[in-house]
């Protein structure tokens, strides 16, 4: 593979979307990675992001120099490249005028030759730049091979010792010709050859997971959502029945939902699955309760103890399974420490001290997206695979105030007819989320004559990426019109519908 060393840029991710989109398999790893833990992983190249800092800041991050005798051809990004000019004794220093948006790329070839850096693309290519320092004399053995108006080093490199290094960003998509460029070093200077793709991820993962369990048993907990159910299905491809997957009926799921789990796992897999009943158990804990963090916490610890119960009928079970991925991951190595809490999001983390177990975390190199890829390959229905998030909390954070079986009655039916319209429509794999959110607002309306005063559902339908940041949907007037009347009318006990228009900042997506 190729190893990116992340210094902290919110484009490190871009980096290694790039390669994998061309077939070239990267790995990102923190900048203060130990370098034998880097050797493991026979990188045929490294790739330095870019970051926030300033090379000539006391504790700027800095590299273990012992990376640049490993021979490996290695391709400086931004803050990479004011590094690695340092590194090499060269100067970086404090731009006057900081050089942000679109420029113009001029090749400066040597003898003659255009870098095969640039192989391919064109002279006076569109890229962008982003930095407030600049290179301002070359390391020795370095020569310039491409300027832009504003930046005489655009790019640098030693040919000889296959060191390369780029003041503008080539894995935005602003930068016209960057994926090529990031391809070209992987291919031309790093001479990969093979072709990843999700096939390749599946066999190398099933393979490792044989070899890492051997005879041993591990846990896993479903909830139905794309990660866990990929996980589930990647797993018993691996193993079989030494996989023993449980799936918690929390009694705040959607509509059909355990049916559904039940069918593709139990009928479609042939999953042995262990489905506890814990409605009652939840909706016990939760009576009363309806401050949201509150919520969340309860929620987190009813799951544990049920699965903890679950744990304990398996004596001899080594491994957990979670459904990380790399998003997560990163999060929490990050560069720059951990990020305040803005809701407690609860997966099997927080386990009690005695379930110690080894983790299975086989996805926590992917995106969303290579999840969903690699589910198909495992066979999981289309349908389960391009679903919205649900939140592990599930209903009860949609229901403002108490949760209990009526609420969750009125929160579920119109959830369900919200989805079935934006299937209809065609709208479904084209948004992020759809749901209905239950409010603690009463307010008085007429039907058929009669006085009502009865309950509001705001409609929450977000157009996102990541889930990181979010933009209500512009959904048709006629839709949410349709949507409206047919909850009214279908849904006993609701009398308004609204329609939330925040985007997330300053909203999050879900209300609690
Ligand atoms: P927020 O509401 O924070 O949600 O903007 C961002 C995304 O995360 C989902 N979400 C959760 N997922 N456990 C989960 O597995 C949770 O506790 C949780 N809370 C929110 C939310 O549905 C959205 O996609």
């Amino acid at each position: 593979p190729i190893v990116i060393l992340d210094f902290g840029s919110q484009y490190t991710q871009l980096i290694a979307r790039r390669l994998r989109e061309v077939g070239v398999y990267c790995e990102i790893y923190p900048y203060f990675e130990d370098i034998e833990k880097i050797k493991e992983k026979s990188p045929q190249g490294i790739i330095f992001s870019g970051g926030p800092a300033s090379v000539y800041e006391p504790d700027a991050p800095r590299v273990d120099k012992a990376i640049y005798d490993l021979g490996l051809p290695i391709l400086g990004i931004c803050y990479g490249m004011q590094l690695i000019t340092v590194d090499f004794g060269g100067e970086v220093i404090r731009a006057l005028h900081h050089e942000y948006g679109k420029a113009k790329l001029y090749f400066d070839p040597i003898h003659g030759h255009v870098s095969p850096l640039f192989e391919g693309t064109k002279d006076g290519q569109v890229v962008w730049m982003s930095h407030g320092d600049k290179v301002e004399e070359l390391p020795e053995g370095f020569v310039r091979i491409a300027h832009t108006d504003n930046s005489p080093y655009a790019a640098i490199a030693n040919e000889q010792k296959q060191i390369y290094a780029l003041q503008f960003h080539p894995e935005v998509s602003h930068s016209e010709e960057g994926q090529k460029i990031l391809e070209n070093f992987a291919r031309r200077i790093c001479k990969i050859e093979s072709k990843w793709d999700m096939g390749h991820f599946a066999k190398e993962q099933i393979e490792k997971i044989r070899k890492q369990v051997g005879n041993d048993k591990v846990l896993c907990a479903l909830s139905g959502g794309v990660d866990s159910s990929v996980v589930t299905a990647l797993l018993y491809e691996a193993i079989g029945d030494q996989l023993i997957p449980v799936f918690v009926d929390n009694g705040l799921l959607r509509e059909g939902e355990r049916e559904k789990v039940e069918h593709v796992f139990k009928n479609m897999l042939q999953v042995p699955l262990v489905v506890i009943d814990g409605q009652k158990k939840f909706l016990e804990a939760l009576k009363g309760v309806t401050e949201p963090e509150q919520k969340r916490k309860i929620i987190g610890h009813t799951f544990i103890e049920l699965f903890e119960e679950e744990a304990k009928k398996h004596k001899d079970v080594k491994y957990l399974a979670q459904g990380t991925l790399y998003p997560d991951v990163i999060e929490s190595v990050s560069v720059k420490g951990p990020s305040e809490t803005i809701k407690s999001h609860h997966n099997v983390g927080g386990l009690p001290d005695w379930m110690q177990f080894e983790l299975i975390e086989p996805l926590r190199e992917l995106f969303k997206d290579e999840v969903r890829k690699l589910g198909l390959e495992l066979g999981l229905p289309r349908e389960m695979v391009y679903r919205h998030p649900f939140p592990g909390p599930g209903l009860a954070i949609r229901i403002l105030g108490e949760v209990n079986e009526e609420s969750l009655q009125l929160v579920r039916r119109a959830d369900t007819i919200l989805l079935e319209e934006i299937k209809a429509h065609g709208l479904y794999e084209k948004l992020w989320q759809s749901f209905a959110v239950l409010l603690n607002v009463k307010s008085v309306g007429v039907m058929g004559d009669k006085r009502t005063y009865e309950n509001t559902v705001a409609l929450r339908i977000v157009e996102s990426s990541d889930g990181m940041t979010a933009t209500f949907a512009h959904i048709p007037h006629d839709l949410l019109e349709l949507i409206s009347n047919r909850i009214i009318n279908e849904v006993d006990g609701i009398n308004r519908v609204v329609y939330d228009i925040t985007s997330k900042p300053p909203g999050t997506i879900e209300w609690e």
